[in-house]
């Protein structure tokens, strides 16, 4: 599929790539999968890829179920994360994993043992403790010590994965993934670091919508303050950074490029 294509240089805080809508998103964050997993193929090696909750990984997913999509993943070289869960069962409507598993993974050939949903009949902190622990195996057999893709999105508050303004996990440096009460939610959740997040060979924000447009001028051009905009935390140490987003979010957006 061959779309409009504007590529905006933000330095070290990511390249922005503007695509014209959410389903362009979707398809360009498809294409990433089948990317990873096609260079991972010809490594003989998994590709440790961690998906998000939200709204495009939905459409993503849907994609991905379907003809010409999911012939090209190459499933048996994936190795599926969630970046953040929701403290809630995997048949719960708000699970993220249980969402990608009914929405697209129950209908794909990806091995079940390659899927690593976080585990909440646990409690919280030993389900972190343990998603830690198959992190790191994973990690280790991969050879490369490192995620391969890490999706994301934004909040309109700025959050990202389970990262929310003002708590303690944005500053956690010892832990891979920590599981903590989120007091704007009233909720647990489970969560990537940024450690772990900024060690990726390679990040990609999904952000769509007018409704976003507003952050990601904040986020993008803005001060730094991760303890109000969490997003700004995410800044791989040797991978890449895409905001890959539509052009209703980009709007507000002060840079501006003519590569085409
Ligand atoms: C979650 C997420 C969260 C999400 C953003 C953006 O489980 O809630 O992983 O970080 O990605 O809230 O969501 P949308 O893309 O739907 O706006």
């Amino acid at each position: 599929m061959v779309w409009d294509l504007t590529t905006i240089d933000y330095g070290e805080r990511g390249t922005v790539l503007v695509v014209p809508g959410t389903e362009a998103m979707a398809v360009a964050a498809a294409q990433s999968l089948i990317s990873v997993s096609e260079t991972a193929a010809t490594q003989t090696r998994r590709a440790l890829v961690a998906l998000s909750g939200g709204s495009t990984p939905k459409r993503m997913g849907q994609l991905l179920a379907e003809a010409p999509y999911r012939d090209r993943v190459k499933w048996e070289h994936l190795e599926l994360f969630w970046g953040d869960e929701r403290w809630v069962p995997l048949d719960d409507p708000e699970s993220n994993a249980g969402e990608a598993k009914r929405g697209f993974l129950d209908h794909v050939p990806i091995p079940p043992d390659q899927v690593h949903a976080w585990d909440t009949t646990v409690d919280p902190e030993s389900s972190a403790a343990a998603y830690v622990d198959t992190l790191r195996s994973a990690m280790q057999q991969n050879n490369t010590g490192a995620f391969d893709l890490i999706l994301l999105g934004m909040g309109d508050d700025g959050h990202t994965a389970s990262l929310f303004p003002g708590t303690a996990a944005i500053h956690e440096s010892q832990r891979l993934a920590v599981s903590h009460e989120v007091p704007k939610l009233a909720a647990m959740r489970l969560t990537f670091a940024p450690v772990l997040i900024n060690a990726a060979a390679k990040v990609i924000f999904l952000v769509g919508g007018a409704g976003k447009a507003d952050m990601l001028h904040t986020v993008l051009d803005g001060p730094i303050d991760i303890d109000t905009y969490p997003s700004q935390v995410v800044r791989p140490a040797s991978g890449d950074l895409e905001w890959l987003v539509d052009a209703a979010a980009a709007a507000r957006l002060e840079r501006t490029t003519n590569h085409g």
